[in-house]
């Protein structure tokens, strides 16, 4: 009877705030965030920085991506597309000397198994060969040793270039890279791959793709919770505890007959319309604490809820992510019901009209051409704040600090 009746009066906050969702679509309500976080977010990186592009051999890049197109599509391919945005965008100089930051185009991540997942195995081997070329034809790299360079890792990882943890953690950061700032999906405090001063970006998802999928905003979000993935991998983690260190399965184990949480392992054709119907997503770390449905959410306005300790979100200087999204610990899965049926109905409603922001969704993507905004703008914002170098990035004449043979020895071998 006690059971019966909580279910009561869950639905009926649940039907309240359906209401209100339901107006606020009609009126097309948004909000800005006060302060800076808004003013950042619609910053613009020209005439703040200025970036040389290294011109490399195409072995590096186009004829990779010539091998495998499908490096264009899958959730690392900002490395691309980033490549192709400098090329052309206005910060880029073609004077190294009035350069404040270099670039190295090298698409580390375009080397794809049959079924289309990026491997880092190569990666290693290809960036130091890259940082072996840019040192001896320029003089750029000795006289920092990276320290005014930046380098897109998005892997699994970033420069760890594994894509299992524990390996990712014993290999730690590629020696070489321990000057440079490094621009990658992978955010987690206190963790040997994140560095201090990198830069956390989403993964990309494809814009259009969405764009497709859009729904009339009169729609009513009928859904109160959605989630669609995996909760288990038998496959890597027979014995369960490692994947998602448990969450995703205690969301299932907890919720899977409660009528308020729509989760499943099907992946529906409808799965990025059921997103623009649904109040909250969750977003619970799997292998990585991030996964595209952060993205997703924030681009189909559904209110993430974010299962992943510690987690470091992207351009987390620029977007509140506290006042967009919910905050859930993994100890606390257990408890979701009731920690999301209890968030007041004006609450909900502010997250909603802050993510009807077009900033918020503009700084998750990376359309082509560039927009205004969008995560490339982001990326630069971030490099922009970082200048100017501090003088401890210059070292003294025949300084040295990076050491060329450490790491293993796998990884010495020429590329
Ligand atoms: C940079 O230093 C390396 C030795 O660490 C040397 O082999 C290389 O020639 C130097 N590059 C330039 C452009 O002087
Ligand atoms: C560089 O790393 C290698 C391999 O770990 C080590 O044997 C060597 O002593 C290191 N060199 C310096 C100068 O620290």
């Amino acid at each position: 009877m006690r059971g019966f009746v909580f279910l009561v009066v869950v639905l009926f906050g649940f039907l309240l705030n359906l209401d209100h969702a339901f107006e606020l679509r009609k009126g097309q309500k948004t909000e800005r965030i006060s302060g800076s976080a808004g003013d950042v977010l619609e910053d613009d990186p020209v005439g703040r920085l200025k970036v040389f592009v290294y011109e490399l051999p195409s072995k590096y890049n186009k004829k990779i991506l010539q091998k495998d197109p499908r490096c264009l599509n899958h959730m690392f391919a900002a490395e691309i597309y980033m490549h192709r945005f400098l090329l052309s965008s206005p910060v880029r100089t073609l004077n190294p000397e009035e350069a404040d930051w270099f670039y190295t185009p090298v698409y580390t991540t375009c080397d794809l198994t049959p079924n289309g997942l990026p491997l880092p195995f190569k990666s290693p081997r290809m960036m130091r060969s890259a940082i072996q070329l840019i040192s001896s034809n320029w003089p750029y790299w000795n006289r920092t040793e990276g320290a005014d360079h930046f380098f897109i890792v998005p892997h699994d990882f970033g420069a760890c270039f594994h894509y299992q943890e524990e390996k990712a953690i014993e290999r730690g950061i590629l020696p070489l890279l321990q000057r440079a700032t490094l621009v990658q999906t992978f955010g987690q405090r206190n963790h040997v791959c994140l560095k201090e001063g990198s830069i956390t970006v989403p993964p990309y998802a494809p814009p259009q793709k969405m764009q497709s999928h859009l729904i009339p905003p009169s729609i009513p979000r009928s859904i109160f919770v959605y989630f669609r993935g995996l909760f288990y991998d038998v496959g890597n983690d027979p014995e369960g505890g490692y994947y998602a260190r448990g969450a995703r399965a205690a969301v299932w184990e907890n919720f899977k007959d409660n009528p308020l949480f729509d989760i499943s392992t099907e992946h529906p054709t409808t799965y990025y319309e059921d997103m623009q119907r649904a109040v909250f997503c969750l977003c619970p770390l799997g292998w990585a604490p991030w996964s595209p449905r952060l993205v997703e959410a924030v681009i189909f306005g559904c209110i993430p809820v974010i299962i992943a300790d510690d987690i470091v979100l992207p351009f987390a200087d620029a977007i509140p992510w506290e006042d967009i999204g919910v905050y859930v610990d993994e100890k606390d899965v257990p408890n979701l019901d009731t920690i999301l049926t209890s968030i007041p109905t004006d609450v909900i409603l502010r997250k909603q009209r802050l993510l009807a922001n077009p900033s918020m969704k503009q700084a998750m993507l990376f359309p082509h051409p560039a927009q205004p905004g969008d995560a490339f703008h982001q990326i630069l914002n971030g490099l922009a704040r970082k200048l100017p170098h501090d003088k401890s990035v210059y070292l003294r004449k025949g300084e040295k600090v990076l050491n060329w043979t450490a790491g293993p020895v796998a990884d010495l071998k020429p590329w």
